[in-house]
């Protein structure tokens, strides 16, 4: 009979530095590769709560731990238009090459937030580096959203914004791998409170974000062309310089990301897990 594999924080302790005030804190002492005992996930959820995007170093996995590690944290999500492995559907690949038209991520967006149930989390694995550059940038959306003034915030929070899929994935992927038969399109509150942290966070982003329902085509441009510009700014964010076995493992209902493409003609390559979330909502009652 083998013996229990041990659980990553059997024998370890948990090292969480924050890389700024904002978002980001890079993750020491666990091993995910084994499976979290129910103390390391607690503290793993309390850290992601804290830094919103978590980083860990030399985590070595296969496809089967990469999906038994996100299923720790919820059901795992199928992409709704990239081509899928007839064996393991929920993991999309990430790659770019000299050959490549188009990387994933190279505009700022939250994933797939054109899904009616977007989701929850992102877990993305780095095999393969370019020698430098590379780099993701992830932005906080509580900050972005506490960096506006309080008539905007008031103005913002009646507001639902519509987030389409095809502009985006019709270039990229086509239509041959379409999860619904046909591209994702969904309606969001602009401001959505979080549902564990009960904090609200600016929810429109430059990749999925085409208008805002309630004004008229012109304003809609004019306020989510300023939205975008605002969650540019640098002090809502951190950057994540990858090593090979590297992940980042983020939380799409309060951060964006954009993966910066400047390594060409050189390659750089992985795996993303995304776990199921559900349907954005904002609550004018709900505060921290
Ligand atoms: C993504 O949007 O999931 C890709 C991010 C990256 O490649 O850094």
């Amino acid at each position: 009979m083998s013996s229990p594999v041990p659980s990553a924080a059997a024998s370890t302790a948990l090292r969480i530095e924050p890389l700024t005030p904002a978002i980001g804190a890079e993750v020491s002492g666990v091993d995910l590769a084994r499976p979290l005992d129910d103390a390391a996930l607690d503290a793993l959820r309390d850290a992601w709560a804290r830094h919103l995007v978590l980083f860990f170093r030399d985590q070595d996995l296969t496809f089967e731990q990469h999906k038994a590690l996100g299923h720790r944290f919820g059901e795992l999500h199928i992409h709704p238009a990239a081509p899928k492995d007839a064996e393991h559907p929920e993991i999309l690949v990430v790659h770019g090459d000299d050959k490549v038209e188009f990387v994933a991520g190279s505009l700022w967006h939250s994933d797939v937030s054109c899904d009616v149930e977007p989701p929850m989390a992102s877990m993305l694995r780095i095999e393969q580096v370019p020698s430098s550059g590379g780099d993701t940038l992830f932005a906080s959306m509580y900050a972005a959203y506490e960096g506006l003034s309080d008539r905007m915030q008031r103005m913002l929070c009646g507001l639902t914004a519509v987030h389409e899929g095809e502009q985006y994935y019709r270039g990229r992927y086509g239509a041959g791998d379409l999860r619904d038969g046909s591209y994702p399109s969904a309606e969001h509150p602009v401001i959505r409170t979080h549902p564990v942290t009960g904090r609200p966070a600016l929810y429109v982003n430059e990749g999925f974000t085409t208008r805002i329902k309630e004004l008229p085509l012109a304003e809609s441009d004019a306020l989510l062309a300023f939205l975008f510009r605002h969650c540019a700014r640098p002090d809502y964010h951190c950057r994540f310089q990858w090593r090979a076995n590297s992940i980042a493992f983020w939380d799409n209902r309060c951060t964006q990301h954009l993966a910066i493409w400047d390594y060409y003609p050189e390659t750089r390559h992985g795996y993303r897990v995304t776990i199921q979330g559900d349907a954005p909502f904002y609550d004018p009652d709900r505060r921290p």
